[in-house]
């Protein structure tokens, strides 16, 4: 059994809701499991965050990176960029940078936005960056993917989308919906071909 890693930061639930279709197109492919895991927030003042969340995924340890076959990193765009708490864990990964223990591994990236065209694109594009650098597979989604011309939501070339409106209220579109799950299912595909 191939373990997938979809990692995620979430504040009001639509990168949560992405990483669950992510999870479950990986889950449709025989062979490979998905394992969920999301980051604490971070603090400029007094460390309030407990150890454990409340409730939801657990918060991702080094050893999950290094378990894992492969990565699927969520992300809301924070200012076109990924979201700190995010960035925050990945610059812990050094050790794991050291040792190599990413390089070889599928990895992909999805982001929720606010606007339209309030940063998708370079978010997606910045998320690779550290993963490039651990030597990690970066994989998109392809325009064989019918969905990818049709539609009027998020959905790109460089990874899943959504775009969730001002008020965070928007539904993910089938559109959307299906290239989380395409998505999903593409990463545990190539992990379990790598591996083979
Ligand atoms: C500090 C901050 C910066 C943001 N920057 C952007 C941005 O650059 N473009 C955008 O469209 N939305 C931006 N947003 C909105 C979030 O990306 C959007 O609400 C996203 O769907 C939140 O995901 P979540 O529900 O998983 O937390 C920003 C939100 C915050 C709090």
């Amino acid at each position: 059994m191939a373990e997938l890693l979809v990692l995620y930061y979430s504040v009001g639930g639509s990168v949560k809701r992405m990483a669950e279709l992510v999870a479950s197109g990986i889950e449709r492919v025989p062979g490979a499991a998905a394992r969920v895991r999301t980051v604490p927030r971070v603090s400029t003042g007094i460390e309030t965050r407990s150890a454990i969340p409340e409730s939801g995924a657990p918060y991702a340890e080094l050893r999950d990176l290094e378990e894992c076959a492969g990565l699927a990193l969520g992300s809301p765009t924070r200012f076109g960029n990924m979201a700190a708490p995010l960035k925050h864990f990945l610059d812990g990964t050094s050790l794991l940078w050291q040792g190599g223990a990413l390089a070889g591994k599928p990895a992909c990236v999805f982001t929720s936005t606010a606007s339209l065209h309030g940063g998708q694109e370079t978010t997606l594009l910045s998320m690779m960056l550290p993963l490039l650098h651990h030597g990690m597979l970066v994989m998109g989604l392809p325009y064989t993917l019918p969905e990818l011309n049709a539609t009027r939501s998020g959905g790109t070339p460089y990874g899943a989308s959504h775009h969730a409106g001002v008020a965070d209220d928007q539904p993910i579109s089938d559109a959307e919906r299906s290239l989380c799950i395409a998505q999903g299912r593409r990463l545990a595909e190539l992990a379990l071909k790598l591996a083979a």
